[in-house]
Formats: C-alpha cells, sequence, structure tokens
C-alpha cells in the first residue's frame, strides 16, 4: 500500500485515540472532538485520493462529494438547532444511522460477490453477516429508542417475549448458517436474516423504558461500533477497524458500568427481560406534601453547615447551571461547605450532569459520585434536590413492584431536611410516584428550577 496512504491512516487512527482521550475531561472535551474529526477527515482524503499506486481519484467520487455536503449540511444544522435536552435523542438518531451505514455496506457487498460468482471464504462472510445483524439491530433499535426518548413511541411488551427474543437470537444465527450454505436459496436466507434481525431490533427494545432506558442507549452505541468495525475487516481498512474497536469498546465498557449502576444484568437486557415496565407501575402513595418559601429555605441553608445539592433532568430543562452555581458560591462563601451528588443516570444521557455542570465552572472536585455521597448524607444539615425525581424515589429500594426496583438511588432521605426544587407534583422519566415527596422532612419548592434558584440567591443576598 502507498506509504502516504498508510501515514493518512495511522494519523486518522492516533487522532481519534487523542480525541476521545480528550473527551474524557470537560475543559478538554470540545477541542478533542475536533482532533477526532480532523484525524478522520485526513483519513476520509487519503480513501479518496490516494491508492496503492500514489495519487489518483477513487471511483464515484462525486456521489461521495454529494454525500458528504448532504451530510454535512443536515448534520449541521440539527447540530446548531437541538436542545441540551433533546441532545440524547439526536445521539440516538446518529447512532442509528451509524449502524444503518454498516448494514447497507453489508449488503452492497453481498450483492457484489453474487454478480461476479466468487466463491465466499468464510472469512470473507463473517465480517460481511455480523456487520448486517449487529448494524440492522443496531438502526432499528435506535429508531425506537429515538422514539421512546421523545415520547412518541410508547412501550410494548407481551407475556413470553424474552422467550420470543431468545428464538429470534438463535434464528438469526440459523439463517445466517442456511446463507453462508448458498446455493439458490442464499438471496431468501439472506433476506430473512435481515428479516428477524429486524423484528429483533423491535422487541429488542419496545419493553424497555423508564429507568433501564441508558443501558439499551449504550448497549446500542456498542453495537453500532462493532458493526462499522466488521466494515473495517472487510475492507482491509485500519482506521476504520480502529475507529469501530473504540466505539464498540467504549460502548461496551459504559453499558457494564450503566448495568452495575441500575442493578441490571447484561442477559436480561439482551433478552428484554430488565425492568418490568417503563412507565406506571408501583404502588400508590398518599400523605400530605409541605409547601415551603424560598425565604424559609434561604435562612435553613444560611445557617447550615453542610449542604448538598442534588440535580436532575429538570436542572437541564430549566437551564439553571448557572444561577445553581451562583447558589453555591454565595453559601461557600457564607462558610456553608457545598458538594453536588451525581447520580450515574440522571438527566437523559451518560454524564449529562457533569457536562451542564462544567458549562457553569463548577470545580470538577465538587461533584462526587453516588457510591461516596451516599455515607455523608447522614451527616448534612440539608439537601436540595433540583429537577431529580427517579434517582431519589425511595420505591427504588421498597417496592418490588415498581420499574425501578433495585436501582441504586441517592439516599437522600438520611439528611436532616430536603428540599425539592419542581414545577408540580408530576413523576419524572419512570413515571411513578415519589414517596420523598411525602416524607416529614421535605418540603417542596414548587416553581421552575431557575426562577426557584434565583429567588433562593436573592433571599440570601439579603437575610
Ligand atoms: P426525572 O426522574 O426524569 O425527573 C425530572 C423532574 O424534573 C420531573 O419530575 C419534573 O417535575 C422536574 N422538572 C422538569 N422541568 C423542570 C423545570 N423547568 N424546573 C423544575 N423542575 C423541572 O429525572 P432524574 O431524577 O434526573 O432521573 C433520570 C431518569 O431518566 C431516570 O429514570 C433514568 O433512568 C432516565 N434516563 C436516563 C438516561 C441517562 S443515560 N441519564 C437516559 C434515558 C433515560 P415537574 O414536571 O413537576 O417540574
Amino acid at each position: 500500500m502507498n506509504h502516504l496512504l498508510e501515514l493518512a491512516y495511522l494519523f486518522g487512527s492516533i487522532a481519534f485515540v487523542v480525541g476521545l482521550k480528550m473527551m474524557g475531561q470537560p475543559d478538554s472535551a470540545r477541542k478533542g472532538n475536533l482532533v477526532a474529526a480532523a484525524g478522520m477527515a485526513v483519513a476520509v482524503f487519503g480513501t479518496c485520493f490516494l491508492g496503492e499506486e500514489g495519487f489518483r481519484v477513487i471511483g464515484n467520487l462525486s456521489w461521495i462529494a454529494i454525500a458528504i455536503v448532504i451530510g454535512t449540511l443536515v448534520g449541521t444544522v440539527m447540530a446548531k438547532r437541538v436542545q441540551m435536552t433533546a441532545m440524547p435523542e439526536m445521539v440516538s438518531l446518529f447512532n442509528g444511522m451509524g449502524g444503518l451505514c454498516a448494514a447497507l455496506i453489508s449488503v452492497i457487498e453481498w450483492r457484489a460477490i453474487q454478480a461476479s460468482g466468487e466463491v465466499l471464504t468464510l472469512g470473507h462472510y463473517l465480517p460481511i453477516i455480523a456487520g448486517l445483524i449487529i448494524g440492522t439491530v443496531s438502526f432499528v433499535g435506535s429508531m425506537v429508542a429515538w422514539g421512546k426518548l421523545n415520547g412518541s413511541v410508547g412501550d410494548f411488551r407481551f407475556q413470553g417475549q424474552q422467550f420470543i427474543n431468545a428464538i429470534l437470537l438463535v434464528g438469526v444465527i440459523g439463517a445466517s448458517v442456511m446463507t453462508f450454505r448458498g446455493g439458490d436459496q442464499g438471496m431468501l436466507w439472506f433476506l430473512t436474516t435481515i428479516g428477524i434481525s429486524t423484528i429483533y431490533g423491535l422487541f429488542f427494545v419496545f419493553p424497555i423504558g423508564g429507568a433501564d432506558m441508558p443501558v439499551v442507549i449504550s448497549l446500542l452505541n456498542s453495537f453500532t461500533g462493532v458493526a462499522a468495525a466488521c466494515g473495517g475487516f472487510l475492507y482491509h481498512n485500519n482506521v476504520m477497524l480502529m475507529g469501530g474497536v473504540l466505539v464498540g469498546s467504549a460502548g461496551t465498557i459504559l453499558t457494564v458500568v450503566m448495568c452495575k449502576a441500575m442493578n441490571r444484568s447484561l442477559t436480561n437486557v439482551l433478552i428484554g427481560l430488565a425492568g418490568s415496565s417503563s412507565s406506571g407501575g408501583g404502588k400508590a402513595v398518599s400523605g400530605s406534601v409541605r409547601e415551603v418559601q424560598a425565604t424559609d429555605v434561604a435562612i435553613m441553608m444560611k445557617y447550615a453547615q453542610k449542604v448538598i445539592i442534588v440535580p436532575g433532568y429538570g436542572l437541564a430543562v430549566a437551564q439553571a447551571q448557572h444561577v445553581c452555581h451562583e447558589l453555591e458560591s454565595l453559601l461557600e462563601s457564607e462558610g456553608v461547605d457545598v458538594k453536588y451528588a451525581i447520580h450515574p443516570v440522571a438527566g437523559r444521557m451518560p454524564g449529562h450532569m457533569n457536562v451542564l455542570l462544567a458549562e457553569s465552572n463548577v470545580s470538577y472536585d465538587k461533584l462526587v459520585e453516588m457510591e461516596h455521597i451516599n455515607s455523608e448524607f447522614s451527616t448534612t444539615d440539608a439537601v436540595l434536590v433540583v429537577g431529580a425525581n427517579d434517582v431519589v424515589n425511595p420505591a427504588a429500594k421498597t417496592d418490588p413492584t415498581s420499574p425501578i426496583f433495585g436501582m441504586p438511588i441517592l439516599d437522600v432521605d438520611q439528611s436532616k431536611q430536603i428540599i425539592v426544587l419542581k414545577r408540580s407534583m408530576k413523576s419524572g422519566y419512570a413515571g411513578i410516584e415519589n414517596e420523598l415527596f411525602f416524607n416529614s422532612k421535605c418540603g417542596m419548592l414548587f416553581g421552575d428550577a431557575k426562577e426557584s434558584l434565583q429567588k433562593l440567591v436573592n433571599e440570601l443576598k439579603t437575610v
């Protein structure tokens, strides 16, 4: 191979690794994204213009250029317009597109082999069929996840669905073997493989929702990476292989971390057994709710020694991160020890709260992960729950009928006082009531989180 092309691929691979590493820290994440994108641009340029004999122009260049221009325009407009709270939907959509690309590569390669009459070796066949199955599941599953995240797709589950899912998994392997055996029925089995993979993708994601969505999203992410890596094997393209492997392994690590965080088994997620139902369910909660006013909360916090802020999805909706940081700084200037408790699935995407708070320059060492902060609630004077709901719901520990049962939560009920900032008594993502709001130690400060936090800041300045 041309050394220049090899160098372009090496540069692309290194830039991807370095970029990924930089994305691990909020302050370098933006640059990391650019570094990885620059590496990929060099690799794409190399593919288009460098061949075995040196400089050459790849076939179909105008089609490739049209696709790049359309993709760039659509992607840029979407990225500019997307609301921060709709990011997970966009990630699902883009992830699905990656899966579809990988599946289409397999379809094109399969058709090319059929047309040429070439004898298919197992080594050539495996990346084609693996890319097809994983890419299809990833595409279909991501589209369902996208619909679920934006609320346009509901849950669907029937008795014995997990057995059907297990049968579908076996069926897709059988159809793949039959495809490889070829003969007159080869194309029929190939289409059957696509059909079963599509049904599996639907059945796999349809029943999952509520607290288990993060696990599925990261799993689909890793599927797309693996499907892209299959394309790398197929074309002996090192940069595609490297990119796919990195995305696949990062997604797999995230999936394992999410499974641990949610106390779920990966096998159960794969056959659709995770969670009983995504929305609703769980015991009804009754009792009275204590409403509090900003003045009282401000006085209570001013005289506290230690305050823990629990951010959740509502903080992102209200875009209240800046005023939240202002409140934290004010309290610190009064000598109060302030920390943030970060639940691994708070918000709607992995690291959502970290990104949000980093945006307002909250010091990274103030963000404490759930397993470290839980022991601190018993020595805390006041907890301020800002737009969080499911991640502080005690039903996860006490109610086996609840869809979030088993999920570890932030033990805010251990603290001396709990103040919850939300607009109403409405439920969170899992669609269940929260008995924490009826706890005698809990006061509800109703209103938009940004407005409520602003009131607290104003009050603190005057008391
Ligand atoms: P949620 O349980 O979704 O609760 C958010 C709360 O914020 C709601 O109860 C809502 O109550 C309140 N809220 C919304 N807008 C607000 C505003 N402008 N001002 C004040 N409050 C507002 O959030 P959570 O505790 O962060 O839990 C996350 C949930 O999402 C979990 O079930 C998790 O499994 C799921 N999920 C997470 C991810 C990832 S990877 N993080 C991905 C998909 C799903 P009101 O309407 O009454 O204000």
